[in-house]
């Protein structure tokens, strides 16, 4: 038994260069040269397996679903279906019905604020938020704040890009209903240590709402080991496609949940004096889905459970030290972001150009990072930055990258300065 399972291991032994193979957008070029795709933060590229999976579900196996009496309906409904299980045994959810299906990780925080935080959170009330929160976990609270009346409070977090944990745990109280955290910044690259968070919010009788959007491609995520009540993520960042993701809630929670969109395919029955609605998570599953997105998002599922997820982690964290020290040799370069708990992402600044003249001189050299705010501007604020340029990795990252990405640095120094 153990000898098939280290036979298994083996043959699936992390091999970066064979999995770069499988990504054909990686052996393209950009302005002449070799691409360096440093930018899997905002979205990761896709293998093979995940571009013949769209294309085979248009070829052969599409039609709506859940509504056709056909042959290919039933087949497309299956496949479709399938895909919560998958997303279900990603995250280690208890049901698939707990896995509901939205456009991304944006649309399923916007769910819960709507659904959940209308018929919950009015005056005298606070969600808590951390001040590394990517825009999509700040701007739908504000926006139901406006609706409802309750108050939306910060948790800082350090220099280093650490969440203040003394700070966080005396900002909840019993007038804490919601604390919502990224489990990885995307500007900064820090790891949120979700589990301890949970604890805290729960021993303040407040529910926990993880976005996962950057955590899901690095960490290994198992909700009920966490147990958040939410969990929302992006098919697009985890080699999936884009406008398609998913919001994980506990049941219990969900049954009590109001739908947030009317339309088809989320009811039991309509006459104009009364609609009754489906059971989750049909019920907040209003109109045709991103049909072929979703069974992409299955085969995305399916070719990263394939990985040896041990050896990604390990290539990841090599990656990001290899990078680390690599940058912090550069002449006036500065990392903004130095949690000891890191993961994929290098965000920095240069004392002689602008992360856009960078990003601009980069992408001539072939090189695609991201220069911006990375829609996270209360993390520019504390540091008193701009932006920043950042470089970030996946599967198929590796350290001829890094180098190439330093060399081409070189030359903004030259240009600039
Ligand atoms: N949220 C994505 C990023 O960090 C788009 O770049």
């Amino acid at each position: 038994m153990a000898d098939t399972a280290s036979a298994i291991k083996a043959a699936r032994r992390f091999d970066a260069a064979a999995i770069r193979g499988q990504f054909p957008i990686l052996g393209t070029r950009c302005h002449g040269k070799p691409l360096t795709f440093l930018d899997s933060a905002a979205s990761a590229q896709k293998p093979q397996v995940v571009i013949d999976a769209v294309a085979e579900t248009y070829e052969g196996q599409y039609a709506n679903i859940h509504r056709g009496v056909y042959d290919l309906s039933e087949r497309t409904s299956a496949a479709f279906e399938a895909v919560r299980g998958k997303a279900r045994g990603l995250i280690n959810a208890a049901h698939d019905d707990e896995i509901i299906f939205t456009s991304g990780t944006t649309e399923s925080i916007n769910l819960v604020a709507q659904s959940w935080g209308r018929a919950n959170l009015g005056p005298g009330d606070e969600v808590l938020i951390t001040e590394m929160e990517h825009h999509s976990n700040i701007v739908p609270w504000q926006l139901l704040r406006d609706q409802t009346g309750f108050t939306l409070k910060v948790a800082p977090f350090d220099d280093h890009g650490v969440l203040i944990m003394e700070t966080f745990e005396k900002s909840l109280s019993e007038r804490t209903k919601l604390v919502c955290v990224t489990q990885l910044s995307n500007a900064l690259g820090t790891i949120l240590p979700v589990r301890e968070i949970t604890t805290m919010a729960h021993a303040a009788g407040a529910l926990v709402l993880v976005d996962g959007a950057q955590g899901i491609p690095h960490l290994a995520t198992d909700v009920r080991a966490l147990d958040c009540d939410f969990y929302a993520f992006s098919g697009h960042k985890l080699y999936g496609p884009s406008g398609i993701g998913v919001l994980y809630g506990k049941a219990d929670l969900l049954a009590h949940m109001p739908p947030w969109k009317g339309g088809g395919d989320m009811i039991a029955s309509v006459t104009f004096e009364k609609t009754e609605f489906a059971a989750p998570p049909h019920r907040f599953e209003a109109g045709t889905p991103n049909i072929a997105g979703t069974i992409g998002m299955g085969a995305a599922i399916d070719w990263f459970q394939g990985l040896d997820l041990d050896g990604l982690a390990a290539h990841e964290d090599d990656l990001l030290a290899y990078g680390t020290a690599c940058l912090s040799e550069v002449p006036g370069l500065r990392i903004i972001g130095t949690a000891p708990d890191k993961a994929a992402v290098i965000s920095f600044v240069l004392d002689t150009a602008h992360p856009h003249d960078i990003g601009t001189v980069l992408d001539s050299q072939g090189v695609a990072v991201r220069a911006g705010h990375h829609c996270a501007q209360p993390v520019m604020d504390h540091f008193d930055v701009a932006a920043t340029v950042r470089a970030s990795f996946g599967a198929y990252s590796s350290r001829d990258d890094i180098d190439t990405l330093v060399s081409a640095l070189d030359q903004v120094r030259e240009l600039f300065g």
